[in-house]
């Protein structure tokens, strides 16, 4: 029996192991900056590929070299090695031509950066988005209705949109890989950015920088929608919600919920938590760890800490009467 030593067993079982979890970063579903969606992340993909083919060429040249050295090496005392330096291949070669690539490639990188931060002087429209721990607050402008929204950050597709980002509590980062590049959150002071999504769709974005236990569930959704389909939707998000006058709607304001929770055009006006006004016409819940269905809300007022240990929201006793009348006026705000 051939005898394989110990450390080629390891090397193996290493690769093997290393394949495994590699295997696990490409989720199926999940963004990437590789599938871009607008002309931020498209800019980020080209210099991406340009410098993986740059690395790649002079890898090759490199090994080459050295391979070449290696078959062709002669004999050669250390008086006469000093003496290459000055030669003109190790000087083109070896200081010349890294210079350019390095300095080419980096003038590339600062280019794009200084696009995927500038300024936007014709932006349709300012977002401000607010970075707490763990969810995100959006606001549109006054003029545009002054509505408050949460984890869900419809756009006009097509169209460049400013945000202006702040945070809450501590630095968190804001990123949708098939959009743009990443934003630092920082408290105490308002950074700016630009988003545009070339066609409708939901863009998932997450925390990219880490900011306590729940920092993987900070999640979020940019809707890309057509123009006059975001402009109703506005519309519908500015106006009062339904469920006045239900039975769930007295349970809401007899509980703990308004001490953290909005919802417009009753006397909830709590501030911690994320606006509730149109909860039912958004898709997750919990800052994207829970599909919004009538199960789910049933969980998360239930048991949050079961759901996202750390979160703010206390656990909500309540009878199994005064849940589902809370559920249907949950499911009523549209
Ligand atoms: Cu917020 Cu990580």
């Amino acid at each position: 029996m051939p005898v394989v030593s110990i450390r080629v067993r390891r090397a193996a079982v290493g690769a093997v192991c290393f394949l495994f979890l590699m295997s696990g970063c490409a989720v199926e579903g999940a963004p990437s900056i590789l599938d871009p969606a607008g002309p931020g992340a498209r800019r980020i993909e080209g210099l991406w590929w340009g410098l993986l083919w740059i690395s790649a060429v002079v890898f090759a040249v490199t090994l080459a070299m050295i391979g070449y050295a290696v078959l062709k090496r002669q004999k050669v005392d250390s008086a006469d090695a000093d003496a290459r330096w000055t030669e003109p291949f190790v000087v083109v070669a070896g200081a010349i031509v890294p210079s350019l690539i390095l300095g080419g490639a980096f003038v590339w990188s600062l280019t794009a950066m200084s696009a995927l931060s500038s300024e936007t002087e014709e932006a349709d429209l300012v977002i401000d988005v607010v970075g707490h721990d763990w969810w995100w607050e959006v606001t549109y402008p006054p003029d545009r209705g002054g509505v408050v929204t949460a984890n869900e950050i419809h756009i006009p597709a097509g169209r460049r949109i400013e945000l202006r980002l702040e945070s809450d509590d501590v630095i968190h980062s804001f990123w949708v890989p098939r959009l743009q590049a990443k934003t630092d959150m920082i408290p105490g002071k308002t950074t700016t950015m630009w988003i545009e999504a070339d066609e409708p769709g939901t863009y998932r974005g997450q925390c990219a920088e880490f900011c306590g236990i729940q920092h993987a569930n900070m999640i979020f959704y940019v809707v890309a929608q057509e123009p006059e389909e975001f402009d109703e939707w506005l519309a519908d998000q500015a106006d009062d919600p339904g469920g006045a006058g239900m039975t769930g709607q007295e349970v809401f304001l007899s509980s703990t919920c308004v001490g953290c929770h909005t919802i417009r055009g009753t006397r909830a006006r709590g501030v911690v938590g994320p606006d509730l006004t149109h909860l039912a016409t958004r898709d997750k819940i919990a800052a994207g760890v829970l599909d919004n269905t009538r199960n789910n809300l049933a969980r998360w007022i239930l048991d949050p800490q079961g759901v996202k240990p750390g979160v703010a929201m206390p656990p909500t006793d309540l009878s199994s009467e005064e849940l589902n009348a809370l559920l249907d006026y949950l499911e009523a705000l549209r």
